[in-house]
């Protein structure tokens, strides 16, 4: 059997104000896994993270990505799928997408690259179809293949844009152990919005796109401003707002849901910042009787790539 190691990263979506069409690497931690093709038939995935994982391989991730790269390659082969260390499901930092992108990356790199990353999104967003109830969205996969920011300007046909990362941007992530389904988040979300709601969120698109590019890391933050899914998902969080306006107050330049959450996520200028603002995370979640992971990390270029 032909095999190779592979990392996908951990990543962020909507970063506030951009649901469904933003999001960004968090390369702290991610999912680690060994790939290995055969002639045969069939797909096998063995689970050795002592993180739990549905036991059947039809509901894993993994398999309908695995699916989706097969049948546009056009052969048929057996796949064996060991998994290493995984980021938790549920946590809001693209557990998913970690694995479904990993899995395609990996196939890829082993056929000798057949597919460009765009298609390698396309393949990888059947597994977030399959926790999302039908939608498939690439704010996670996107930014875990491609690495950095990325804007998901059109679904049909997908457009991805890799945006420009301002120096000094920091994130500190807190991931509370709490379970929220993507699932679960995405029917709370209102099915139209009044346009008076429609013109602030995308200004504030427009601002958090501008900010990066231009590197002006204050307008980013005060763009990250989530008028449309925040509110209805915030509730899941406990304490949501008392922890925002902690952070705030202690320096970060925004704070939001990490994707469908409950993972919550703070942008700040510097790494000191970052830590502390990890800090006051982790000590909001224990006073609720909550235990939560802490991450801080600048935002890397790099996704999914062959492990070291
Ligand atoms: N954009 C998606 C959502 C991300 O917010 O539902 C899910 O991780």
């Amino acid at each position: 059997m032909k095999s190779i190691r592979v990392f996908a990263p951990a990543s962020v979506a909507n970063l506030g104000c951009g649901f469904d069409v933003m999001g960004m690497v968090m390369d702290a931690v991610g999912d680690l896994m060994c790939v290995g093709i055969d002639e045969g038939l069939g797909l096998d995935i063995e689970n050795r993270s002592g993180v739990p994982l549905p036991a059947n391989v039809e509901d894993n991730v993994i398999t309908p990505a695995i699916m989706a790269f097969l049948a546009s390659y056009g052969k048929p082969m057996k796949v064996k799928v060991i998994i290493e260390s995984k980021i938790h499901p549920g946590s809001g930092i693209g557990s998913s997408a970690a694995s479904s992108s990993a899995a395609v990356f990996a196939l890829n790199e082993l056929l000798g690259k057949p597919f460009s990353i765009e298609k390698l999104v396309e393949f990888a967003m059947e597994g977030e179809k399959l926790i999302s109830g039908g939608v498939a969205h690439a704010d996670n996969v996107a930014p875990c293949l491609m690495g950095g920011v990325v804007l998901i300007r059109g679904y049909k046909p997908l457009d991805m844009i890799k945006l420009p990362v301002p120096p000094g941007f920091h994130c500190s992530v807190a991931h509370p152990d709490i379970m929220v389904s993507t699932k679960m988040a995405r029917e709370v979300m209102p099915k139209e919005i009044p346009v008076r709601d429609a013109v602030r969120q995308w200004g504030n698109v427009g601002g958090l796109v501008a900010g990066l590019t231009l590197g002006d890391i204050d307008l980013v933050g005060r763009s990250m401003v989530d008028i449309v899914a925040e509110p209805c998902r915030k509730s899941f969080i406990p304490g949501f707002e008392i922890l925002r306006d902690k952070v705030l107050k202690d320096g970060a330049l925004a704070m939001n849901i990490a994707g469908s959450g409950p993972s919550v996520f703070a942008l700040s200028k510097d790494d000191a910042t970052a830590v502390k603002v990890a800090e006051i995370m982790k000590e909001h979640f224990a006073f609720l009787g909550i235990d939560s992971r802490v991450y801080t990390a600048s935002v890397s270029d790099r996704g999914a790539r062959v492990a070291e």
